[in-house]
């Protein structure tokens, strides 16, 4: 019998969308390590050093482990676990990910309060202060750190505070945020933290690294009423990650590894130092965006360095551009999401992809392609902005 499919053919792409980025090939290998058990004490010994630095980088002392499910598996893990039928959550709202959270919560049943605010701006925290003076009781107050469909970066310090204050319990996505940014788990007060490998960690998609904090493990066992999804207990899966590591399902061993590398990469490199090469690469490409006279939506300080929104001028097809781009380039850039779908792009520089040469090379591409879909540029333009501007940094890539 003929195999008419031959082997694996997938064209080499540079990621500079909204995730998954690029991996660095240490990363790659680690992932191609001969798989053990995952009852193995060889295995469990992999799980400690992932717990361990997981600590780090989310700076907390809590419990952490990794939900076997992607950022959206860490999302849904926390709110089956936290939230009882008739339970009021009250759900900071300014972006995609934000409503996504909000169907999740309507669907298990809990009094879903929505505080929405104007996407692609920092949310106003007095809108919660109102939303939680409404409601008494509330037992779990959500945000996101890091939008990644607006690139804002939000006031999470102050959300946790005043869900404290109100004695709800405070969850937070940190999808984006984590590796990119500074993340102070313990210090702002977050009771559940979940993120994703698969930006500024630059790991593979797939899996949701988590940090729980006691108070939050604690509702969890005492809930009145067992968690609708049993593969997302997290006190069942917390059970597996701690030391009777009593068998729950089979872990993604090969993806564990990558993560485990990848989570190696980003302490070796050093937190401050990656988050200033995110930062400093970020402020070259929005100087060579802005040469080419393209509106960055999101007001200065309020915005994200992992992910830039960039305004589709009128009259271009956003669509069209994005695929001469992957075309001609194989550079994948994002497009918008929900309200923003047709009319912002999303430039994302994260983790392994954040590098000053990836800056360039987008920015020659959008000199190129926007001409011929009608939107002038100056030729170089874009380019010489961000090299003056990278010249101003001492950038190292890992
Ligand atoms: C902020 C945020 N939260 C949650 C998710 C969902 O993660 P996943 O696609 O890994 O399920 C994403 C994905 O892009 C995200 O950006």
């Amino acid at each position: 019998m003929t195999n008419e499919f031959g082997p694996l053919s997938v064209p080499r792409r540079l990621l500079m969308g909204p995730g998954p980025t690029d991996v660095h090939p240490r990363v790659l290998r680690a992932m191609s390590t001969p798989i053990t058990g995952y009852l193995d004490s060889a295995y469990f010994e992999i799980l400690d050093e992932v717990a361990e630095m997981l600590r780090i980088v989310y700076e907390t002392r809590a419990t952490t482990m990794v939900v076997a499910a992607s950022g959206s598996g860490g999302m849904e893990a926390g709110l089956n676990s936290f939230i009882e039928p008739g339970d009021t959550v009250v759900m900071c709202s300014y972006g995609h990910f934000c409503e996504r959270m909000i169907l999740m919560a309507e669907r298990l049943g809990a009094n879903v309060v929505p505080v929405r605010s104007e996407w692609g701006r920092a949310m106003d925290p007095q809108l919660l202060v109102d939303a939680l003076a409404a409601n008494p009781g509330t037992k779990l107050v959500t945000a996101i750190h890091a939008e990644t469909s607006t690139g804002v970066l939000q006031p999470l310090p102050e959300l946790s505070r005043l869900a404290h204050d109100a004695g709800a319990l405070f969850m937070a996505d940190m999808v984006t945020s984590l590796s990119g940014c500074e993340v102070r788990v313990d210090e702002w007060g977050v009771d559940y933290a979940y993120s994703g490998p698969q930006k500024c960690l630059a790991g593979p998609p797939g899996l949701s690294p988590v940090a729980v904090s006691e108070r939050a493990l604690e509702t969890v066992r005492t809930r009145k009423t067992l968690p609708s999804s049993w593969y997302l207990d997290l006190d069942l899966i917390d059970q597996y990650w701690g030391p009777d590591h009593v068998h729950h399902h089979t872990s993604p061993v090969s993806m564990m590894f990558g993560l485990r590398e990848a989570l190696a990469m980003a302490l070796e490199e050093g937190l401050p130092t990656r988050f200033q090469r995110h930062a400093s690469t970020a402020s070259a490409l929005r100087a060579g965006l802005t040469a080419l006279g393209l509106e960055l939506p999101v007001p200065a300080a309020e915005r994200l360095n992992q992910l830039t929104l960039i305004q589709v001028p009128d009259g271009i097809d956003d669509n069209a551009v994005r695929q001469q781009v992957l075309d001609d380039y194989s550079i994948e850039i994002g497009r918008g999401l929900g309200e923003f779908r047709g009319n912002k792009w999303r430039i994302g520089l994260m983790g392994h992809s954040c590098q000053p040469g990836n800056v360039l090379a987008v920015l020659s591409a959008l000199e190129k392609v926007l001409p011929a879909h009608g939107y002038e540029v100056g030729v170089g333009a874009g380019v010489a902005a961000a090299s003056a501007e990278l010249a101003k940094h001492d950038i190292r890539v890992p």
